[in-house]
């Protein structure tokens, strides 16, 4: 049993139907699937299915959150932006977590963590709401002190610390700084009785340095699963990040 759980991003396994089927939907080859992807992850020991409902519905559907809502064993985050029409497909779902991110139209993918300090005024009616729904939430975050004093001061269960910077370092001295942001965000969130989840670029290289964070329960890690679960099937590639994860010193 690992100490640090894993949560695996499908968006990537929507990409791919959405290249080819986005304007047939009803297809019966419509493909592939992201309950059977999910059912795989799970079977291969994931703790968690994460997904992101886009404004723009660029990748995840309505109808795969149904789906996996209605069939999935494990438990479900629900990435978002913090708009009044997301917020409101959240609370018809209700998964068990949701997780506020910054949304921006042109990006690829999450850029930045949340400014949880402008934005307060926006997100503490959200996370009321979610909250009288019974869903339990995150806010991804910058690995700063501030943004996880702020995330605390709104009463939030958990805060997913953005590991991009240190996944992109292109240097060994930015790598060092990055890591012991991380570190010390991790710690003080921790003291802070939140949750401590990271996500965002962690692959199976980097992974060695993620396990260098301390306070950690869980990652969501999607693009890398997903990448190499095209050279060695779907499961193999879960338990091989469970397996990088069990290294993890707790
Ligand atoms: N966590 C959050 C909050 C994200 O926005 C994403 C990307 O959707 C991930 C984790 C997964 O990132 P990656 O696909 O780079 O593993």
């Amino acid at each position: 049993m690992n100490s640090l759980r894993l949560g695996v991003n499908i968006d990537h396994v929507a990409t791919l139907r959405q290249a080819r089927y986005a304007t047939m939907p009803e297809s019966k080859n419509a493909e592939p699937d992201t309950l059977t992807a999910a059912r795989m992850c799970e079977r291969a020991g994931a703790q968690s299915i994460v997904a992101h409902l886009r404004s723009d519905r660029r990748h995840i559907q309505d109808r795969d959150l149904e789906r996996l809502r209605q069939n999935i064993m494990t438990k479900l985050n629900l990435e978002m932006g913090n708009t009044p029409e997301i917020v409101d497909v959240a609370l018809r779902i209700k998964p068990e977590e949701v997780c506020l991110v910054p949304e921006k139209r042109e990006e690829v993918t999450t850029e930045g963590g949340l400014d949880v300090i402008a934005q307060r005024k926006e997100l503490e009616p959200t996370i009321k709401r979610l909250h009288v729904s019974g869903i339990r939430v995150s806010l991804f975050i910058d690995p700063t002190l501030e943004q996880v004093d702020a995330a605390a001061e709104l009463g939030v269960e958990m805060v997913e610390l953005h590991t991009g910077k240190l996944a992109n370092a292109f240097t060994e001295k930015i790598q060092k700084e990055e890591l012991e942001q991380l570190r010390a965000a991790a710690r003080a969130a921790s003291e802070s009785n939140l949750q401590v989840n990271a996500g965002h670029g962690i692959n199976y290289k980097n992974i060695m340095l993620i396990n260098q964070v301390p306070c950690l329960t869980e990652l969501n890690i999607g693009h890398s699963i997903i990448s190499r679960a095209m050279s060695v099937g779907l499961e193999t590639a879960v338990k091989e990040m469970l397996a990088a994860m069990a290294k993890y010193p707790g």
